[in-house]
């Protein structure tokens, strides 16, 4: 796992803290990369980074019988309360996943490997022969406004004019954003027959019960994500500026009571 982003720690306990309205913005993609996956009447299928188990549930509401598996004690928690998959703690690049399975889906956990080629190559041994592959992962940051919008908002603010986006190939949430580096990466663990498709799909951001949809955006904004990771240790000041700034912002993206942000999302299908 790379340090960049603590997931045993800090990160996943603020991920576990706001299941809520990350199921809500990663969702609509999210179901893009299940329903690739077709029919999942009683195969075993390894949910690769499954967090707090929602997509867990979601593939065995499918008549899947999941293994969900991932490194953060928190977000653990949160799913075996929630129950309907196998959750085992395990760094999926390189322990035990109780295979072997029929198909492995991934929500946004497959871009947080510091060698993607090994942990691929480790996942596909604990799948059976033409076991279905689908990962979804983000696009570009400049294509999704849960993270483009806030970091805009907050720029001046913030001073962070500088600050560069990472590479394509760093682990973090934009590593796997082209084609030409994740398609090499799989191919190299012996993933095959591997294609893509970029989802776009309007997303709710929002978290707790103000009754003011923007101002439930902002909460979201400030607690969890991109730009919440450059307000830690920022004054309290600071940060009635960015909500302020965040206010301004997002009242042009409200419908229906709530924000919707745009987010796209890269489906990649394959077989082990
Ligand atoms: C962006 S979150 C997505 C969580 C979940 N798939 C979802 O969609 O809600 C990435 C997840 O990958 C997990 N993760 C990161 N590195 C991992 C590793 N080496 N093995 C297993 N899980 C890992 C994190 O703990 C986190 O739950």
């Amino acid at each position: 796992m790379s340090d960049t982003i603590d997931w045993r720690g800090s990160v996943g306990k603020e991920w576990a803290d706001k299941v809520d309205g990350l199921d809500l913005l990663l969702g609509p993609t999210g179901d893009a990369g299940i329903e690739a996956l077709g029919d999942l009447s009683g195969k075993c299928v390894l949910d690769v980074g499954c967090g707090a188990g929602t997509t867990s549930r979601a593939l065995a509401a499918r008549g899947a019988i999941v293994t969900g598996a991932d490194i953060s004690s928190d977000l653990l928690d949160v799913a075996r309360e929630r129950g309907h998959a196998n959750y085992i703690m395990a760094d999926a690049s390189a322990d035990p996943l109780g295979g072997p399975h029929d198909a492995v889906y991934s929500r946004c956990g497959a871009m947080f490997f510091d060698d993607p080629v090994a942990a691929w190559s480790h996942i596909r041994s604990e799948v059976s022969k033409n076991a279905d592959l689908s990962i979804v992962c983000w696009c570009a940051a400049k294509e999704n406004g849960w993270a483009s919008i806030p970091m805009h908002a907050a720029r001046d603010i913030l001073e962070l004019h500088n600050v560069k986006q990472a590479p394509v190939g760093t682990p973090g949430p934009f590593g796997w954003a082209d084609p030409a580096y994740f398609a090499p990466v799989l191919e190299q663990a012996g993933w095959r027959d591997l294609s893509w498709e970029a989802v776009e799909r309007p997303a709710m951001f929002t978290t707790g019960d103000n009754p003011d949809p923007v101002e439930r955006a902002v909460e979201f904004t400030l607690r969890v994500g991109i730009l919440a990771r450059h307000l830690k240790g920022k004054s309290p000041e600071l940060r009635a500026k960015v909500a302020n700034s965040l206010r301004g912002v997002f009242h042009k993206y409200v419908e229906d009571d709530a924000v919707y942000v745009p987010t796209k999302a890269w489906v990649i299908t394959g077989k082990g």
